[in-house]
């Protein structure tokens, strides 16, 4: 059911953990499953991400999402890892099952937060960064509400 690159991502996450003195934080989770998932964003003066680490209170698939999604946004630039959507982080891993797609918005939300909390403390804005939600399912509602 799941391909060998969600299992090898499950079963030895990279990037596990938390950075001290992060530039930015994220957090969301999604009130349905009750999943949450922390991002940490070290980002130098220049706006290139050196290091993403995450830690994830949820299924495999959130914990193979995150890790794929740390390992994709580090050493890009804040624009590029906007680019870092749950499709890229699905296609890297060839795919996910249809019922599992939810848990990687859980990854692109939390970079997404950390990109904003590093905006905030910086007083810059990001252009094409919307303000995150908290719960995720919120938004799942409102997308399905759009059929
Ligand atoms: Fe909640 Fe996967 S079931 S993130």
């Amino acid at each position: 059911m799941y391909s060998e690159k969600v299992m090898d991502h499950f079963n030895n996450p990279r990037n596990v953990g938390e950075i001290e003195n992060a530039s930015g934080v994220g957090t969301v989770g999604n009130a349905k499953c009750g999943d949450i998932m922390r991002m940490y964003l070290d980002i130098d003066d220049n706006g290139i991400i050196q290091d993403c680490k995450f830690k994830t209170f949820g299924c495999g698939a959130a914990v193979a999402t995150s890790s794929m999604a740390t390992e994709l946004v580090k050493g890009k630039t804040v624009q590029e890892a906007l680019q870092v959507t749950n499709k890229a982080v699905m296609e890297a891993l060839d795919g996910l099952p249809p019922i599992k797609v939810h848990c990687s918005l859980l990854a692109e939300e939390a970079i997404h937060a950390a990109l904003w909390d590093y905006a905030e403390k910086h007083n810059i804005k990001i252009e094409g960064l919307e303000k995150p939600v908290n719960d995720i399912s919120e938004k799942e509602e409102e997308e399905e509400e759009d059929y």
